[in-house]
């Protein structure tokens, strides 16, 4: 007899491509508009499902998980970060936790030197002269930024993308500098020509730019907080393209204001789509949307990856990206 499909939320509109397979393997409650649940829908959801298929616009906390149903086994998340998911209440209720991690890597680590490029060469300015239709033809001392070549780069966080920046970053000539919770490998050190910092505020002194590239957790939150930022030099910028709670904005904002920050890059904000209103009025300050991972490539992967984490989890082993509190 065949088994029984397991039936399978999901929380967002995802590729269709991945969409149709989700169907054809599973029994699945698609979502019609891309609009993130409600809190409602979102217990509604959990207790209907065998498998959650969220992403990182729903907040998974104890108190919501302390609503679900008894059917709900495993949240197969559809992103890398998991910070919007309080994974040890999870495995007290017994629920599995997996995320898709590596294939949105390189994307992430392009979009970094996109956004550290912007910054320092000022592109959003010199977009907006040709937007408005007023530039005046060349000129030697016109938008001068600085180059790449020789700048010391500071990255926070030498997981996967934190060393996919670093290898970009070095093929522009910039010297590899990082803090991180662990010292890598003395190889992989070598490969990346990168200078360990076991001290963060001596790295942020000495570096020209600052790359964030930790997860949000909470020993990382306002890691860089005001009195961290003050330490940068006034000469420096600031990218973060992993998770905003590890900045705090604030005083990122106020500093920035002042002068005693050249200017930052972002795509990710302390308070989601809450971006603070001053910061969109600065020109050497370059915001994005979120949208580090947002290739095509990056998104169809991260659905296969969900569909193998749920399919090894039908199968009845754990799924290959399971992500447990112990990592976190
Ligand atoms: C993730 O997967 O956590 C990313 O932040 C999405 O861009």
């Amino acid at each position: 007899m065949p088994r029984e499909r397991l039936s399978v939320v999901v929380t967002r509109r995802l590729p269709e491509v991945v969409e149709t397979r989700l169907s054809e393997l599973f029994d699945v409650r698609l979502r019609e508009d891309d609009t993130p649940m409600t809190r409602d829908e979102l217990i509604a959801a959990t207790r209907e499902a065998d498998v959650l298929v969220p992403t990182l616009s729903d907040t998974l906390d104890a108190s919501l998980l302390g609503q679900v149903g008894d059917r709900l086994k495993l949240i197969a998340n559809y992103g890398a970060g998991v910070d919007h998911i309080d994974v040890a209440t999870a495995r007290q209720r017994g629920i599995l936790v997996s995320n898709t991690p590596g294939v949105l890597t390189d994307d992430t680590a392009d979009m970094t030197m996109a956004l550290i490029l912007a910054v320092t060469r000022r592109l959003p300015e010199g977009m907006a002269v040709m937007q408005r239709g007023e530039w005046a033809g060349w000129s030697p001392t016109a938008f001068l930024g600085g180059r790449l070549g020789g700048r010391r780069l500071g990255i926070l966080g030498m997981g996967r993308i934190g060393q996919a920046v670093a290898r970009r970053a070095r093929a522009f000539g910039m010297q590899i500098h990082y803090h991180n919770r662990h010292r890598l490998r003395p190889e992989i050190e070598e490969e990346l020509e990168a200078t360990y910092w076991e001290s963060l505020d001596q790295m942020v002194a000495r570096m020209d730019v600052i790359s964030v590239n930790c997860p949000s957790t909470p020993s990382t939150f306002h890691l860089m907080n005001a009195r961290r930022l003050k330490l940068m030099k006034p000469t420096a910028v600031i990218v973060n393209t992993s998770r905003g709670e590890v900045i705090d904005e604030n005083a990122l904002t106020r500093m920035i204001r002042a002068g005693e920050i050249a200017g930052a890059g972002l795509d990710v904000y302390e308070h989601g789509t809450e971006v603070n209103p001053r910061l969109r009025q600065l020109p050497n300050v370059v915001l994005l949307p979120h949208m580090g991972s947002a290739t095509v490539e990056g998104r169809i992967e991260m659905g296969e990856k969900v569909i193998i984490n749920i399919k090894t989890f039908e199968d009845g082993h754990r799924p290959p990206d399971q992500v447990v509190p112990s990592m976190l």
